[in-house]
């Protein structure tokens, strides 16, 4: 038997246990057909109903209007990076606001199309925080403006949107992903990659207003970054990543299970708060983001004796707490509280702090 740990990686990460145990019972053979979900068409049956149930939960779960399209895609976020500018530029203008790498790399590809503007910025300070929002100003010939929600290597969340007095908002929520609620009415597109908060890396969500969706783009665009290509199809234009949405989809159920987003939300807020109020009165770790800026998925934080990060990290893995280290970009310690994190996890580590604290602050 492996030892119980729990597993902090920002992504790909920790994924329900009951999940896991009953995509292990259908392994071999799913719904008695003697195959594996990987070795069926998608366009069987079997699959066509794994695909429909998933886009069904989902739309129940974030409570989807009609008016919207839910596309299951490959390529990862890194891709809408360049679909985004690709599908949505009619005047060749967005504004990005960037609060971290994620959104620098998309505002970076976002220039390859079109006039991107950076309207806020937070790497003056490290990316320690989410700018003022009312000091946006959005060009009202704008054809989106683009933000990143849930920023997973930094530690920062937005806490209300930017005023884009009508023009479409595009928001990353890869890390954010089914951790709350959120009125979909109020975006052009949300999207996100599976890997953190639904299920195995493969397969990208996007919600997007069907009125965005042009039948022509600007500039000739390859068929598979179309989104009307796979709007047309039902996300089966091409081969998709059957086993990613199989899982995707029992994630979903499981979110439903547990009373969907709202009860969601309250655990994931009660998860966090147990760190952060730790962090808060230790003499020795503290919090990177700044206090109204912070996120309940990723936790950022440091010791105040640099040295003591390596130590600490090892000592962690020793206890059965794996995956804590920062971004390598930023180094540090991170401990990310995606859904599937139970909170005996985040006590165990909050436990695991408390020790270390009472043997090192000397
Ligand atoms: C907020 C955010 N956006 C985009 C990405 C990139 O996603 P992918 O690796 O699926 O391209 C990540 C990856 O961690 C992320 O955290």
């Amino acid at each position: 038997m492996a030892k119980e740990i729990y597993n902090f990686s920002a992504g790909p990460s920790t994924l329900p246990k009951s999940v896991l145990v009953e995509a292990a019972e259908e392994m071999c053979s799913y719904k008695g057909s003697g195959m594996s979900v990987m070795e069926i068409s998608h366009r069987s049956k079997l699959f066509e109903t794994i695909l429909e149930e998933a886009k069904e939960d989902f739309t129940k779960l974030y409570q989807i209007p009609a008016e919207y399209e839910i596309l299951f895609l490959q390529g990862g976020g890194s891709t809408q990076f360049a679909m985004i500018p690709l599908n949505l530029m009619k005047n060749k203008k967005a504004d990005y606001i960037v609060t971290g790498q994620w959104a620098k790399k998309a505002f970076q590809e976002g220039q390859v199309f079109l006039d991107a503007r950076k309207a806020l910025s937070s790497e003056d300070k490290s990316f320690s925080y989410i700018p003022d929002l009312s000091a946006f100003s959005v060009r009202p010939d704008s054809d989106y403006v683009y933000i990143c929600e849930n920023n997973t290597i930094y530690g920062t969340a937005y806490s209300s949107l930017p005023d884009t007095q009508g023009v479409p908002l595009v928001s990353d929520i890869s890390s954010s992903l089914l951790s709350k609620p959120l009125d979909v009415t109020k975006y052009g597109l949300l999207f996100g990659g599976a890997q953190k908060n639904l299920g195995p890396a493969g397969v990208t969500i996007v919600i997007i207003r069907k009125d965005l969706i042009p039948e022509e783009t600007l500039i000739p665009v390859p068929t598979m970054l179309k989104y009307k290509t796979h709007a047309d199809s039902n996300s089966l234009y091409n081969t998709p990543p059957v086993y990613s949405i199989y899982i995707a989809g029992k994630v979903l159920k499981w979110l439903l299970s547990l009373g969907g987003l709202s009860v969601m939300e309250k655990i994931n807020q009660e998860k966090a708060a147990l760190l952060y109020d730790y962090l808060d009165q230790s003499k020795l770790f503290y919090g990177t983001a700044e206090k109204d800026s912070r996120s309940v998925m990723n936790v950022t934080f440091l010791p105040k004796d640099p040295a003591l990060t390596d130590v600490f990290l090892d000592e962690a893995k020793e206890a059965g707490l794996v995956n804590l280290k920062g971004h390598r970009s930023v180094g540090g310690i991170r401990a990310s509280l995606y859904n599937a994190m139970p909170i005996e996890g985040v006590k165990t580590l909050v436990q695991f702090m408390e020790q270390f604290e009472a043997r090192y602050n000397k």
